[in-house]
C-alpha cells in the first residue's frame, strides 16, 4: 500500500502532479479542493459555508475536514493500491488524526513536499485564474492563500520531518522535471 501526502503551497503543482502519479502508480486520488468545490457546486447550505471560507482563501474547520477523509478511508475498495491524499493534511490537528485513522485501519503515509518560489506560485496561480473561474484565483486571494500555508500548514514538514516520513521535491522545474523527482522517490 502506497499512501502519498502531496503537500505544497496553492501553485505548487499537487493537482497536476498527482495526475501523474495516478497514470503510472494506479492509486487513488483524493483532492480535498475538489471535494469542497463539488460541494458547493451542489448549491447545499454546506456548500455556501464552504463557498465563503474558500473565495477568501481560508481553510475550512478541521472537524468539518475530518468526516470527508473518515468517510473516504471507510469506502476504499479492499484491492486499492493506495492513495495520494492532494491537500490534506493542511494544519498539525489534521495530520494528526490522518496518522490515527490511518493506524487505524494499518496503514500509513510519506509526505512529499513540492516545494516553489512565491513568485513562481503566484505567476502560476494569476495564470491559470484566467481561465480557471476559482474564485480563490485572484492576486489578494493568492497571497492570502500563500500566508495561511505558511502559518497553518508549512509546520506539518516539521511533523512528518519529526516521524522520519518525509521527502522534499524541488517544484520550481517543468512539470516533467519534476515528476522525474518523484518517480526517484516512489521507485525506491
Ligand atoms: P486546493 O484546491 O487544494 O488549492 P491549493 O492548495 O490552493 O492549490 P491549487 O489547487 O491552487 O494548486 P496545486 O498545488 O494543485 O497546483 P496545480 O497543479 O493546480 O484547496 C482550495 C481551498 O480549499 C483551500 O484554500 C481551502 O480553503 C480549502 N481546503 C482544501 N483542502 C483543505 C483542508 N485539508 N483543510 C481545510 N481547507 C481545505 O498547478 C497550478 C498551475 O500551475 C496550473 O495552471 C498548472 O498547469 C501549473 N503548473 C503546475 N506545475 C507546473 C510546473 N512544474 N511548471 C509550470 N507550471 C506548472
Ligand atoms: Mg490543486
Amino acid at each position: 500500500m502506497l499512501n502519498i501526502i502531496l503537500c505544497g503551497a496553492p501553485g505548487s503543482g499537487k493537482g497536476t502532479q498527482s495526475e501523474l502519479i495516478v497514470k503510472k502508480y494506479d492509486l487513488q486520488h483524493l483532492s480535498t479542493g475538489d471535494v469542497l468545490r463539488a460541494e458547493i457546486a451542489k448549491g447545499s447550505e454546506l456548500g455556501k459555508k464552504i463557498d465563503a471560507l474558500i473565495s477568501q482563501g481560508n481553510l475550512v474547520p478541521d472537524d468539518m475536514m475530518y468526516g470527508v477523509i473518515e468517510n473516504y478511508i471507510a469506502s476504499l475498495p479492499a484491492d486499492c493500491k493506495g492513495t495520494i491524499f492532494d491537500g490534506y493534511p493542511r494544519t498539525v490537528a489534521q495530520a494528526e488524526s490522518l496518522t490515527e485513522l490511518l493506524k487505524k485501519h494499518g496503514m500509513e503515509a510519506v509526505m512529499i513536499d513540492l516545494l516553489v518560489d512565491e513568485q513562481l506560485l503566484i505567476q502560476r496561480l494569476i495564470e491559470r485564474g484566467k481561465i480557471s473561474g476559482r474564485a480563490d484565483d485572484n492576486l489578494n486571494t493568492i497571497r492570502h492563500r500563500i500566508a495561511v500555508y505558511h502559518n497553518q500548514t508549512e509546520p506539518i514538514a516539521h511533523y512528518y520531518l519529526h516521524h522520519g516520513n518525509y521527502v522534499a521535491v524541488n517544484g520550481n522545474h517543468n512539470v516533467e522535471d519534476v515528476f522525474l523527482q518523484i518517480e526517484r522517490i516512489l521507485d525506491k
